[in-house]
């Protein structure tokens, strides 16, 4: 059976002298340790490589490892981007003004064209030429580049006393932390990349958002613009039928009815059946000008106003289609319909009855049009077959008829929403709502 060694004993065994240096060492090595671990500390906390190296260069000599540390981050043509240092009063600048002049001193010129360490016993008088080397008097010196992946960022260097610069291990440390330190400062610049990348991103979508902004405001005031120019032609078609040929078959009817009226009695009655046969037909084409005409653009609308203008509608709808109910429901008052919607609502009644006589089979349709909080709405709501309105939304615009959209289109633009609510069975609704505060004219 053995014994366990003695600490004590061992503790007392070597000379006073190497003992003392070897209790310096372990106390030193504590304290590189010590700053090592609040390198790597700094190293995941760091966000910009100026606090960084500044900090650690602070670390290294307050938590006494090293007597001063300096730190010059340099690109590939040794021109400085930044530096700390401490411990060194301020001379630092000196190696800086050396490095601007293209003149490295001897350590920078090692580490960063040759060894990538560098360890000096005693700077003080091998590196004469250096001009701070007066700082390293009675010290040693050691020198790292801050290398990652094959990218040197810069260089670390630090003073120690020169048993402590010549020790293996303590240069093995000295280098692992400069590997870490060149880690930190390559993850500060990949993090910085992808920043920029982020911001280039951004910009281009920000970029992009206000182009397609740009396009949609052309595009809507192109179709604004169509549909007045539109509506401004249908008015112009309107009053030339009105006035031309309206008023022509007015004025040829006239002078048949005068002319059979001058003639009755002197010719034979059946001499002028032709000319009696003209007067029903004068009187058909005259009515079917004068619906084409309010089609187009009624004049009651110019003149009387919407509410009028659906009440006309819907007699001209019963008296055509007398197998659908008409329901209205007016529940405000002309005054109540500003001014610029009143075409649009006309024209989104106008294509929403299309629809119903064209595609719905229903034998009632109402029509509303009422005041609802702060705003105005009109629904068409009938009781045919409906259809499916989730697969017209999805089909796209060239496959589609122009009426809904159209609708939407007027709607929308004029500053209001849009719905269509149906489904196979169930009826189709369509509503129309502007808030007033929200009403655009359409120019
Ligand atoms: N009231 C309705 N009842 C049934 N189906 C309708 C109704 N309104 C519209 N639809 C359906 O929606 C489609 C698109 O209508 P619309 O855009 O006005 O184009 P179009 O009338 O030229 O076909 C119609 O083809 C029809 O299938
Ligand atoms: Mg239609």
């Amino acid at each position: 059976m053995s014994e366990a060694p003695n600490p004590r004993e061992n503790e007392s065994s070597p000379k006073p002298d190497s003992c003392n240096q070897e209790k310096e060492r372990i106390k030193h090595l504590n304290a590189v340790l010590h700053s090592i671990r609040e390198v790597n500390r700094l190293i995941i906390q760091g966000k910009e490589r100026k606090s960084l190296i500044r900090s650690v260069c602070e670390s290294l000599v307050n938590n006494r490892g090293y007597h001063n540390a300096w730190i010059i981050l340099l690109d590939e043509n040794f021109t400085i981007l930044e530096s700390a240092e401490s411990g060194l009063g301020g001379d630092l600048k000196l190696i800086l003004d050396r490095v601007r002049k293209g003149e490295l001193t001897f350590c920078c010129r090692k580490v960063l064209t040759e060894s990538g360490f560098l360890a000096i016993d005693d700077p003080f008088t091998e590196c004469i030429s250096c001009p701070v080397s007066q700082m390293y008097d009675g010290r040693g010196g050691m020198s790292a580049s801050l290398t990652h992946e094959s990218t040197t960022y810069g260089i670390l260097t630090v003073s120690v006393p020169p048993i402590f610069s010549a020790d293996p291990e303590e240069q093995r440390l000295f280098t692992d932390m400069a590997d870490d330190i060149a880690f930190g400062l390559y993850s500060i610049e990949v993090a910085q990349k992808r920043r920029e990348t982020e911001n280039a991103l951004r910009e281009a979508r920000d970029k992009l958002e206000l182009r397609v902004k740009e396009r949609t405001r052309d595009l809507e005031d192109l179709s604004s613009r169509l549909i007045s120019a539109q509506e401004e032609e249908r008015k112009r078609i309107a009053g030339d039928l009105h006035d031309g040929i309206g008023q022509c078959l007015s004025a040829v009817k006239f002078i048949v009815e005068s002319s059979l009226e001058q003639l009755n009695g002197k010719v034979d009655g059946a001499d002028l059946n032709a000319l009696k046969a003209l007067i029903p037909l004068l009187q058909e084409s005259s009515e079917e000008v004068r619906n084409i005409v309010m089609n187009l653009r009624p004049s009651i609308l110019d003149d009387l106003g919407i509410l009028a203008t659906i009440g006309w509608f819907c007699r001209q709808f019963r008296a055509v289609y007398s197998h659908i109910r008409v329901e209205e429901k007016i529940d405000l008052a002309e005054a109540q319909v500003p001014d610029s919607l009143k075409t649009i609502l006309f024209r989104i009644l106008q294509e929403a009855m299309n629809n119903v006589v064209k595609h719905s089979h229903a034998d009632r349709v109402e029509i509303q049009l009422r005041k609802r909080g702060q705003a105005i709405e009109l629904t068409v709501r009938d009781n045919g077959r409906g259809f499916d309105a989730d697969r017209l939304r999805e089909i796209n615009a060239s496959e589609k008829g122009f009426g809904i959209t159209g609708m939407k289109e007027r709607a929308e633009l004029s500053g209001g929403v849009f719905e269509v609510d149906s489904a196979p069975g169930r009826g189709t609704v369509i509503r129309a709502a502007w808030t007033y505060t929200r009403i655009r004219p359409i120019s």
